[in-house]
């Protein structure tokens, strides 16, 4: 029996990474998935790799426009909207002293208002068909502690970490689970991103931030998308009904909490 069977699901910044690893690994125990990203071409090739049970949504997570078009749409080819991973988000980093108000802007409007705006989105068409559902928000190690170079970033984190304590105890009186997931450093095209920060920041040679972070992982190595998919598929199932307003730290050991 697979755990997920004849359920739907609306993860947003689907096209790569972890979000796209989770599209598979739902897709694999019987989802039917909407890949909801701002980057629609590879939205849209991904969700071709993946097959008739995937669907590509154009979406971009700071407009309401787009969140109301992308839940509708999603509603349209997929029946309803069972499961949201709130996936999509960016990375910024500088010194406190050179930090810009238009990353700033940009970090919290993804990360932080994409969030919650969409969790609104989703929860209002749960709530008006019934029978509850599952949201998961994507934390992270980030959002547990401040790092000297990382101030916007980790306050989005830490801002996703409270809209899920918050939105988790407000929606389980509609059935609706909402939990997180904080991963701590997943190898992709995002850490390839943070590296190159990094390396202008520290002075370092590109990829030795990534050795750096690798080896100091208490498991041995840096995490691949596919190490959060067992927690992924778990909060959208059955088995989690209990769990409200937690987050989850699947880090290799980098995390205790
Ligand atoms: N990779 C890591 O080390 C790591 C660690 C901790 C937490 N996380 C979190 O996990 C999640 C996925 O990370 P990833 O490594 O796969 O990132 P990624 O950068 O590879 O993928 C992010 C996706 O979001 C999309 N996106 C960006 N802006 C958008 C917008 N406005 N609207 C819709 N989609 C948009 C991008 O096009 C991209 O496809 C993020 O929330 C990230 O913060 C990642």
């Amino acid at each position: 029996m697979k755990r997920l069977e004849g359920k739907t699901a609306l993860i947003t910044g689907a096209a790569r990474g972890i979000g796209l690893a989770f599209a598979r690994a739902y897709i694999a125990e019987g989802a039917r998935v909407a890949i909801a990203d701002i980057d629609i071409a590879r939205a849209r090739a991904s969700a071709e790799d993946l097959g008739a049970a995937a669907v590509a949504v154009e979406m971009d997570v700071t407009r309401q426009d787009s969140i109301d078009a992308a839940v509708a749409a999603s509603v349209g080819a997929l029946g309803q909207i069972d499961i949201l991973i709130n996936n999509a988000a960016i990375f910024t980093a500088a010194p406190l002293v050179e930090i810009e108000r238009k990353d700033y802007d940009a970090a919290f409007a993804i990360n932080v208002a994409g969030t919650l705006f969409t969790m609104q989105a989703v929860a209002r068409h749960m709530i008006a068909r019934g029978g509850g559902g599952k949201i998961i928000n994507m934390a992270s190690q980030a959002g547990r502690r401040g790092e000297a170079l990382v101030a916007v970033y980790c306050a989005t984190k830490a801002a996703v970490i409270s809209l899920t304590q918050s939105a988790g105890l407000n929606l389980i009186a509609h059935g609706i689970n909402v939990n997180a997931i904080a991963p701590g450093v997943v190898e992709g095209e995002h850490w390839d991103g943070v590296d190159a920060f990094f390396a202008k920041y520290e002075n370092k040679p590109l990829g030795q931030k990534k050795r750096e972070v690798g080896e100091a992982v208490p498991y041995g190595r840096m995490g691949r998308a596919e190490d959060l998919t067992g927690m992924a598929v778990f909060l959208a199932s059955a088995e989690a009904d209990y769990i409200v307003a937690q987050t989850y730290n699947v880090d290799g050991g980098q995390w205790m909490s």
